[in-house]
């Protein structure tokens, strides 16, 4: 694929051949996302970061990844201070951004926004969570952490645990997961079920699915165990949260019966499901791969401007 003027949307508008150039040209990037290098590469274009929901990793990391290459930022995280307030719409504000900006990452409560955004822009949109839909570019450095610390993805046994219904990174994490013949596992409590309609997709992709019933049988068997957070601001009835709260919560005991390479992963923020005393086990990978969302984001501004092939 010629990313240059690509948007990204949904992991699914991308071939394993193009997941993977992504992913090495994200390796390419770690010395300057981590400062000991310096880049001019996106010197003169501007980010707009248009955020409708909260982040910390999402948008500090895609300015990180801008201004490490050069490049500027704006945009805005609460959504009181924009027009949009007064009544403006999506189609009105992309528009407004696309004459500020060369690059749009977008975060929005609306499953289907980014798509939507995308038909009212020149300039590329990259998908920065859009409802329970789909969270791409956090797909892409869960690729490249599950790559970076077990080796591969092929043939590997990854667990999926918590909130797949409304989990957002677990739906697009697994379509990608299923392109690179990884063997998966879902653990959630019984109304947070991965949606069948994402099921049926991967059947159709050949995914090698399995539901676990305990996180116990999940940590003996796991490369990789990828929890997630109970996405309370998803549930139309709050006494339907209170009813799967906690549901799965690992603990360092459970740990013990787990392959020595195992790691654990997760998107953040957590709540309750990973105690901080797992912070300085071996299996504790989630904080190096919420820096990895740098380097993957810088590779994707550069190969979007055109700048990188
Ligand atoms: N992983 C993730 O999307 O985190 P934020 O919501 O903090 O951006």
């Amino acid at each position: 694929m010629n990313f240059k003027g690509q948007n990204i949307v949904s992991i699914r508008d991308f071939s394993r051949d193009d997941i993977e150039h992504i992913l090495d040209v994200s390796r390419t990037m770690v010395p300057i996302a981590k400062g000991k290098e310096t880049s001019d590469l996106l010197k003169g274009k501007i980010l707009a970061t248009l955020f409708f929901e909260p982040s910390t990793r999402t948008n500090l990391s895609f300015k990180a990844a801008m201004l490490r290459l050069g490049g500027s930022t704006l945009g805005f995280t609460d959504v009181k201070s924009t027009s949009a307030k007064k009544g403006e719409t999506l189609a009105d504000t992309i528009r407004m951004a696309e004459a500020y900006s060369d690059i749009i990452v977008l975060r929005h409560p609306q499953e289907g926004a980014a798509r939507l955004a995308s038909q009212f822009s020149s300039q590329p949109i990259i998908n920065a969570g859009d409802g329970a839909g789909q969270h791409p570019t956090q797909t892409l450095l869960d690729l490249f952490t599950i790559n970076e610390e077990v080796g591969s993805i092929e043939g590997k046994n990854i667990a999926l645990v918590g909130d797949l219904r409304y989990g957002r990174t677990a739906h697009s994490l697994s379509h990608a997961l299923a392109m690179f013949n990884a063997n998966l596992t879902f653990l959630s409590p019984k109304t947070l079920t991965m949606p069948t309609a994402v099921i049926r997709l991967l059947e159709q992709e050949g995914a090698n699915i399995k539901v676990a019933t305990t996180l116990e049988e999940v940590a003996e068997e796991s490369d990789i165990i990828y929890m997630t957070r109970i996405q309370k601001e998803r549930f139309p009835d709050p006494s339907e949260y209170k009813k799967v709260a906690g549901s799965y919560m690992l603990d360092p005991e459970m740990l013990e019966y787990a392959k020595k390479t195992m790691r654990i992963m997760h998107p953040l923020p957590r709540v309750d499901e990973i105690p901080s005393e797992i912070d300085s086990s071996e299996h504790a990978a989630y904080f190096r791969q919420a820096f990895n969302g740098v380097p993957v984001r810088m590779a994707l501004l550069a190969l979007v401007s055109g700048v990188v092939k």
